[in-house]
């Protein structure tokens, strides 16, 4: 294969990533607009890199035109949950998509590699469409807590540092912080309930908030300046309280005040 056909060859690879991150950050976008807790923290994805792509080749002992089915991750997607419960919502959510056809499971939650090394993996077939037509190329998902990423990403830059010859030492303290990892998910996961109603409360105190400055903004175009100040420094008054019932009943008040705007300027019209 000539060097410049890289670009052609991994073309295909590039889109499916960035569709790919699209749909899942919408997956993450929907369940904070509907105000649920989203399972999905993280999303991101890559290409690899050529260098990496003809290391695995020679690692595998393949040719160069066995690539596409010999690699299976050249087009990578990373989806970071905050529990590990978590994970399995999310291969609920891939297992339900018609778009995503997967091949092969892997799990290394239940049962860690060697290293310590913790992930669900998915790999999957995903079909892009270019204007060669459509073209079917598989894609490795990996699923796994912000804690299990902090992990393999420091393991990831030793291996890299150390190219295979990692000291026994050092080998043997990423084992032990690959257990602290553990317990530290399980620690987080008797919390979780707990986390996620302060999470939700956050959240929906964020967007009570948001609501009423919505009002207040819309009343600047119907109401007087002044009346309009008034209910500012009313509602800067109840926010130093800090009390979601209050600013519940504030919004109310918005609304209906809202509302009788509205309708005495139907009335001028049909008058
Ligand atoms: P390679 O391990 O890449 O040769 O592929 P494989 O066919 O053995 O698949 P495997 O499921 O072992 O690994 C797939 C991917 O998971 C790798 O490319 C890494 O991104 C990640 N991975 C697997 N093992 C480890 C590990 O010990 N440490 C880290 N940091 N990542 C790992
Ligand atoms: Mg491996």
């Amino acid at each position: 294969m000539e060097v410049q056909l890289w670009r052609e060859v991994l073309e295909p690879y590039h889109l499916a990533v960035d569709e790919l991150v699209v749909k899942f950050n919408h997956v993450k976008q929907q369940y904070q607009e509907a105000k649920m807790y989203s399972p999905i923290e993280m999303v991101s994805g890559r290409v690899k890199r050529v260098s990496s792509i003809l290391e695995k080749l020679k690692k595998k002992g393949a040719e160069l035109s066995q690539l596409e089915e010999k690699v299976e991750d050249i087009a990578g997607i990373r989806l970071i949950c905050q529990f590990v419960e978590d994970i399995e919502t999310v291969v609920a959510i891939i297992k339900n998509r018609q778009d995503i056809v997967i091949k092969q499971e892997k799990d290394y939650i239940t049962k860690a590699k060697d290293s310590g090394y913790r992930s669900y993996h998915i790999i999957a077939y995903y079909t892009v469409h270019t204007i060669q037509g459509p073209k079917q190329i598989e894609v490795e998902i990996q699923i796994r807590t912000l804690a299990m990423n902090f992990w393999s990403t420091i393991e990831h830059s030793l291996q890299y540092k150390y190219k295979g010859h990692m000291p026994e030492d050092i080998r043997d303290r990423l084992l032990r912080a690959a257990q602290a990892v553990d317990s530290l998910d399980t620690e987080m996961s008797s919390v979780r309930d707990e986390i996620m109603d302060a999470q939700n409360s956050n959240r929906q105190k964020a967007n009570i908030i948001s609501d009423i400055l919505n009002n207040i903004e819309n009343l600047y175009y119907v109401a007087n300046e002044r009346e309009v100040n008034k209910i500012q420094n009313e509602f800067f008054k109840i926010y130093l309280k800090d009390d979601m019932g209050m600013l519940k009943r504030f919004n109310k008040q918005l609304d209906i005040i809202a509302e009788t705007y509205r309708a005495q300027s139907v009335q001028g019209y049909r008058n």
